[in-house]
């Protein structure tokens, strides 16, 4: 294994190593809620979610929960001498630490995490009359597969440490466990639906994260200290597993108005991605390989039409997946192609006219989204194509067992963390026509 930076602006590593399956490395520098719709596309979903529906009731428009209603109050963010916002101790101790995949196969993870006092090789901005701390992310290239790794951050006496395990060898018939979250924010929900995700005994190995991070900007100004509170909050979990990120709406932050022209900035210099990996020119959309998925993040709130890079970028990388290696194709987005709720309906209309032709003809498995602040799984293309409905806050996971099959499911936040409210069997659509899955 070897350390190196990818970015300009990163720091020194070094590393030692206990042995083949462990490694330990030690980096030293200079220095709202959940809210997720699913869509399924193709006539071979179709029949699937067919089935399955029609083996839990039998009717045509699916399941909207009549056995919860939501609160009419609208959960407060945290306060900010929260405990989960709490400072580390020492000085200039390093805070919001998180980690993402630093590479296209899996074997690079980027470390990324604030100091408040010095500086070293950082990245910082300023939006308006808020000056971040200092940011700093390293990219930790070929590590080895399956391997616990060690990792510790920070300088002098406040270094702090942590662990993460890298993913398995990408593969064919390679189980893994994706965690879903998005929509998070601050508030006392959110930290139930993290709560409840860190103790599923259905074990996440990777989140992938649907968009909408701090809802900083839903304070005067776009408080930007609302952007350290909540990678505080996250660090529990986002330093010891790594999250696929993913920037919507509430990541714009532009407002011309007071000079702040340049959408995306706070998120931009805060949470790097691996965009270069896979040749795109936007760290707003990309991909990656991680087990035996192939994971496409778009960009709901760029520029899509056809002779857009991202248009461009997305209708060559679909055919380059190579379903052999990569059984599961995976699509995150932040605005759902289709909702049946009231609220942002319709939205991501645009999007479906022009993408979702490009799904069905590459056999996309799955599609997970964000935005609306509740929950739902579709079918298609049923008239009432709505499978399970309720607006309930909470998490998901994604087990793929092998090339043939995976297990979904929604864990509701007032049900007990290991009550499912909805799931449903998933088979392969490039695989299912060659092969009989079980279950
Ligand atoms: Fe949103």
């Amino acid at each position: 294994m070897s350390l190196s930076n990818t970015h300009s602006n990163v720091c020194q590593c070094s590393s030692n190593y206990n042995n083949t399956d462990s490694c330990y490395v030690n980096l030293r520098f200079a220095g709202s809620n959940m809210a997720m719709s699913w869509v399924g596309f193709g006539s071979f979903y179709l029949l699937l979610a067919g089935l399955i529906i029609g083996a839990l009731r039998s009717c045509n428009g699916g399941i909207s929960s009549s056995s919860y209603s939501r609160s009419s109050g609208i959960s407060d963010d945290m306060p900010l001498n929260s405990d989960v916002f709490a400072l580390p101790p020492g000085y200039n101790s390093p805070q919001q630490v998180h980690i993402t995949q630093g590479d296209n196969e899996g074997r690079g993870v980027i470390v990324s995490w604030v100091t408040p006092n010095e500086p070293g090789s950082i990245v910082t901005y300023k939006y308006y009359n808020y000056s971040s701390p200092y940011i700093h992310h390293c990219t930790i290239k070929n590590l080895e597969y399956n391997t616990k790794c060690f990792y510790e951050v920070g300088t002098g006496d406040a270094t702090r440490r942590f662990w993460f395990t890298t993913p398995p060898e990408v593969g064919p018939d390679v189980p893994y466990t994706f965690g879903l979250i998005g929509d998070l924010g601050q508030t006392f929900d959110s930290n139930r639906t993290l709560t409840h995700y860190e103790s599923n005994p259905i074990k996440g190995q990777t989140v992938l994260f649907v968009g909408d991070l701090s809802y900083a900007d839903k304070y005067p100004l776009h408080d930007k200290n609302r952007w350290d509170t909540w990678g505080r909050f996250v660090e529990r979990n986002v330093a010891y597993q790594p999250w696929i990120w993913n920037a919507r709406n509430h990541e714009i932050d532009f407002l011309p108005e007071y000079g702040e022209g340049e959408p995306f900035k706070p998120y931009t210099h805060r949470y790097f991605v691996p965009y270069e990996a896979s040749g795109t020119t936007s760290p707003l959309w990309y991909s990656i390989k991680r087990a035996s998925a192939y994971i496409i993040v778009l960009s709901s709130y760029s520029a899509y039409g056809k002779s857009t890079p991202q248009y461009k970028w997305l209708m060559k990388e679909l055919p380059k997946v190579n379903r052999s290696k990569t059984p599961w194709l995976i699509v995150v987005m932040h605005c759902p192609l289709y909702s049946t709720y009231v609220h942002r309906y319709m939205e991501g209309e645009t999007m479906r006219v022009m993408y979702e032709q490009y799904f069905v003809q590459y056999k996309v498995d799955v599609v997970f989204a964000g935005h609306v602040h509740a929950y739902e799984r579709t079918v298609n293309p049923q008239p009432k194509y709505s499978a399970f409905r309720e607006p309930s806050y909470g998490h998901a996971t994604f087990e793929i067992k092998n090339r043939n099959t995976a297990y979904y499911a929604w864990h509701r936040n007032q049900d007990g963390y290991s009550v499912e409210a909805d799931s449903v069997w998933f088979h392969n659509l490039y695989w299912k026509s060659s092969s009989v899955a079980s279950i």
